[in-house]
């Protein structure tokens, strides 16, 4: 099993959004059984929630159901995942500096690497404070960032 784990700050928009386009991307490629997903916040300010309503608008519109409840990404889950998505830059420094070890630094990625090579230093811009457009961004970047990652990983897993 290859397991992957999205990690925003509050797991209730930007990780849940892409959590969901990946297990649905992963269950069209008939690869349910090799590949896990999850998400999670470095922060814990809404542990047990389900994902923003306007996440799960946003989402249900473009035919994606978000049915995860957010959890704390701590330092025990870098031996869960084999693969950690940071949403953006702030996220992956936090998650640098919980890591107990260089060889689950290895494991950290930007979620947006995986859109295409020139947007490795961008983020997924929080939409939590702003307009519906935000969230409409949020899903478009994640939708394209997980196609890519999927396809990497088909090919680095030779699946
Ligand atoms: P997320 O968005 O990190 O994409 O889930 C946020 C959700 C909640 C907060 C910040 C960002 N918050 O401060 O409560």
């Amino acid at each position: 099993m290859i397991r992957v784990c999205f990690v925003c700050l509050g797991n209730i928009c930007r990780s849940p959004t892409a959590g969901a386009i990946m297990i649905d991307l992963v269950k069209k490629a008939g690869l349910s059984e090799a590949i896990h997903v999850e998400s999670a916040g470095t922060g814990s300010w809404h542990v047990g929630e389900l994902a923003d309503p306007r996440t799960r608008d946003e989402a249900q519109k473009r035919g994606i159901k978000i049915t995860s409840r957010a959890q704390q990404f701590g330092p025990w889950d870098f031996e869960r995942f084999d693969y950690i998505l940071s949403v953006d830059r702030a996220n992956f420094q936090a998650l640098m500096t919980i890591a107990p070890h260089d060889k689950h630094r290895a494991k950290l990625h930007m979620l947006r690497r995986f859109e295409g090579i020139e947007f490795v230093n961008s983020d997924v811009p929080d939409p939590y404070y702003g307009g519906p457009e935000g969230f409409s961004d949020v899903f478009a970047m994640c939708e394209r960032a997980c196609q890519g990652l999927l396809a990497y990983i088909k090919e680095r897993h030779k699946l």
